[in-house]
């Protein structure tokens, strides 16, 4: 792990998330939270509402900065989080994506292999180029000291929104997709993992000191599947960034992995593995964070509760990975409802303030 350094931020010295997916063990630990830019926050809303839609928002590198920017000023947290989405790949890869007011995101959806033969990878970089602006302008905004996480989809979740056309309970269409066309699947995984190569490679060109990939419905997945759907993509999206010459840290977040995590750290090549919050830290110890650095993994409900409940929570997870490399966070993405004030308090909690 001590080999990996920031391709572009050399003369920056490693913040304190590089350190600890370098393998430094620190107490306090770094904490962000995934989400931490969002509907939670009266300053995103207004920023929101000027910007038209939120896909606006995304592509306007000025403004996207300015929503990174907006949790750093208000919590001081070790790491800014690229404002994005992931399913900015399928829009650049030619796929109709909107947003339903309230509702969450509405692609046209694939319906089959001529479909994904469809697919343009081509125009990839040149669509995304204003996600690259903005990175590059969050490098510079950023206090010396914060590390600037870029981020995309696995290309397994990418995949169920791009068949199903929406989000779904238990991402259904995706799977019996992928059992009744594995051939036409595979091709689909495939463009994904090259156009989500291009993309995150751009993002570190252009300043990301660090990549999370997030495979929030890799646990709708039985084990072979996972083996071939979740596994073997992300092997090959991380063996074709580090041929690119990424070397940043790459943080994998298997959602509901749950028992086959070990495996995923095991075979995909990533640095770092996020915990959803069902994930154990009994288990999580002994069985991952021996192997790998482990982040997470409050229940982003807990943070909406506040309270004796969530400091309680704060603290049992700030012990069990006491004395490891480790980087506190959500088990997901805070929620619309959480209280602004509880996030202060949470971090106050995490850096015994
Ligand atoms: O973490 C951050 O602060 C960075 C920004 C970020 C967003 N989406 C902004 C966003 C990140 C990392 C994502 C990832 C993302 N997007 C995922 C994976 C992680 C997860 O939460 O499961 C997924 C599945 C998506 C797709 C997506 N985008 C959905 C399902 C939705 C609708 C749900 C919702 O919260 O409304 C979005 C919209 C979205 N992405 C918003 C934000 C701030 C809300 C849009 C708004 O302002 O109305």
């Amino acid at each position: 792990m001590s080999a990996l350094q920031s391709d572009q931020t050399a003369s920056r010295p490693d913040g304190r998330l590089l350190k600890a997916l370098k393998g430094e063990c620190l107490s306090p630990p770094p904490i962000w939270l995934m989400r931490q830019a969002g509907r939670y926050l009266p300053e995103y809303r207004e920023l929101r509402a000027k910007a038209g839609g939120f896909l606006d928002l995304c592509y306007a590198p000025q403004m996207a900065a300015e929503v990174t920017l907006q949790p750093i000023r208000r919590y001081g947290f070790d790491a800014a989080i690229l404002f994005a989405d992931i399913l900015l790949i399928p829009q650049a890869l030619g796929q109709k994506l909107w947003f339903e007011t309230g509702e969450g995101p509405r692609l046209d959806p694939l319906e089959g292999g001529a479909a994904i033969a469809a697919l343009d990878i081509g125009n990839v970089e040149a669509h995304l180029a204003p996600v690259f602006e903005t990175v590059d302008r969050l490098r510079t905004a950023l206090p010396g000291e914060t590390d600037l996480i870029g981020f995309a989809g696995s290309p397994w979740t990418v995949a169920t929104y791009m068949i199903a056309g929406r989000g779904t309970p238990d991402q259904a269409p995706a799977r019996l997709f992928a059992y009744r066309d594995p051939v036409a699947f595979q091709a689909l995984m495939d463009v994904l993992v090259e156009a989500t190569a291009i993309y995150l490679a751009a993002q570190v060109k252009a300043g990301a000191d660090v990549l999370q990939l997030f495979d929030t419905w890799a646990g709708v997945l039985p084990e072979a599947e996972f083996a071939r759907w979740s596994i073997a993509p992300t092997k090959a999206l991380v063996a074709r960034l580090r041929a690119l010459g990424v070397r940043v840290p790459i943080i994998g977040f298997p959602k509901g992995a749950g028992a086959l995590l070990p495996r995923y750290v095991a075979e995909t090549g990533v640095d770092a593995v996020g915990l959803d919050p069902s994930t154990p830290l009994s288990w999580a110890v002994p069985h991952v964070a021996d192997k790998t650095v482990c982040q997470g993994n409050l229940d982003p409900l807990l943070l909406v509760a506040g309270g004796d409940g969530m400091v309680r929570a704060v603290d049992a997870i700030l012990e069990a990975f006491d004395g490891r490399p480790f980087v506190f966070n959500l088990g997901h993405g805070i929620v619309p409802q959480t209280p602004p004030e509880h996030v202060g308090q949470l971090v106050k909690r995490v850096r015994g303030e």
